[in-house]
């Protein structure tokens, strides 16, 4: 990604010239002071050791921002690769084609658990994937505070397929730094149960958070743990019932767990993927 807005360019280096200015000068002893320098410069070439703020990290990326040249065949040859494992334009989600009725699945997330396609959960199913897979250009938001004050909103909504993590804020105050379209926004069925009492009760206050999305598809995975399945269902039900102009899609398993073990092969494990990780691979 290029550099949003005006990034405040403040190398560590200029931070520790501002430090060592701010200290007056102090009669230590040689040894003190050789002891004090080999402390900066550890600090400078290691600078890990020093916890970063979020201000920092943002100049951070949005240095990186500047040296970063998108590699064109190393991208392609990642595309070829991740198509050949895990055949996104068909699997993404799960559709009629897919996912034919008494079709017998496992859940990615569970230890032995499956699940057979019945004719109420087919029915809810699209004939295909939705949109056409690779996208052309396109943002995927997380929601991990990192665009706090980036000023990146304009240039996100510049893609024209923009995926959001989480079903994030996006009242007007977040729109100079997140932008405000999205297409797709995944949920997971974590979030309906914290902040939506798992749709138990009253459904207004989920309805109306969901107008934000506009026409997005809102992606779940409803079958990587069996206590995932319900809520995703009511979620599907709620917006259908309602008339709502979002369209939920339901994860496929078998696609969730083939990027699981993509970037296992590739040295990244985590227990389960995170989710801008897993739709970075989508585009
Ligand atoms: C781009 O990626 C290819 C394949 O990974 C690699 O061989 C090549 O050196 C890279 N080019 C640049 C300029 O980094
Ligand atoms: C599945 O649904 C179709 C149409 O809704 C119905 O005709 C059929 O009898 C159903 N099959 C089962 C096994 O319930
Ligand atoms: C909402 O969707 C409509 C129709 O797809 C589009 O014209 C409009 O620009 C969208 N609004 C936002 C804020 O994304
Ligand atoms: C659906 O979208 C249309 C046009 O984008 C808008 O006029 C309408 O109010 C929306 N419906 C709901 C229930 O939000």
């Amino acid at each position: 990604m290029s550099p949003c807005g005006q990034a405040r360019r403040h190398t560590s280096r200029g931070a520790m010239a501002v430090l060592a200015w701010k200290f007056p000068r102090t009669r230590l002893p040689v040894g003190a002071s050789a002891l004090c320098v080999v402390v900066l410069c550890w600090l400078y070439i290691f600078p890990v050791y020093r916890l970063p703020n979020e201000k920092e990290i943002v100049q951070g990326v949005l240095q990186q921002g500047t040296a970063w040249r998108r590699n064109q065949t190393a991208a392609r040859v990642f595309r070829k690769q991740m198509e050949d494992c895990c055949d996104p334009a068909h699997l993404f989600a799960m559709t009629k084609m897919n996912s034919p009725m008494g079709k017998s699945m496992w859940y990615d997330g569970e230890f032995l658990y499956s699940f057979t396609i019945d004719n109420s959960t087919y029915s809810l199913f699209p004939q295909a994937t939705p949109f056409q897979l690779p996208l052309k250009k396109c943002a995927v938001v997380g929601n991990g505070g990192i665009l706090k004050k980036s000023d990146c909103g304009r240039q996100i909504d510049e893609a024209n397929f923009v995926m959001r993590c989480n079903l994030p804020p996006l009242s007007s105050e977040y729109t100079k730094d997140v932008g405000s379209k999205s297409h797709l926004v995944t949920a997971n069925p974590s979030i309906i149960r914290q902040r939506f009492q798992n749709l138990l009760w009253s459904r207004k206050t989920f309805v109306d958070h969901m107008k934000v999305y506009n026409h997005s598809y809102i992606y779940m995975p409803a079958f990587s743990m069996k206590t995932g399945t319900e809520p995703s269902l009511r979620v599907y039900y709620t917006l259908s019932d309602v008339g709502a102009n979002q369209t939920v899609l339901f994860a496929n398993p078998n696609f969730l767990r083939s990027i699981g073990k993509f970037w296992k092969s590739r040295g990244i494990h985590a227990k389960r993927l995170s989710t801008g990780l897993f739709l970075t691979l989508v585009k």
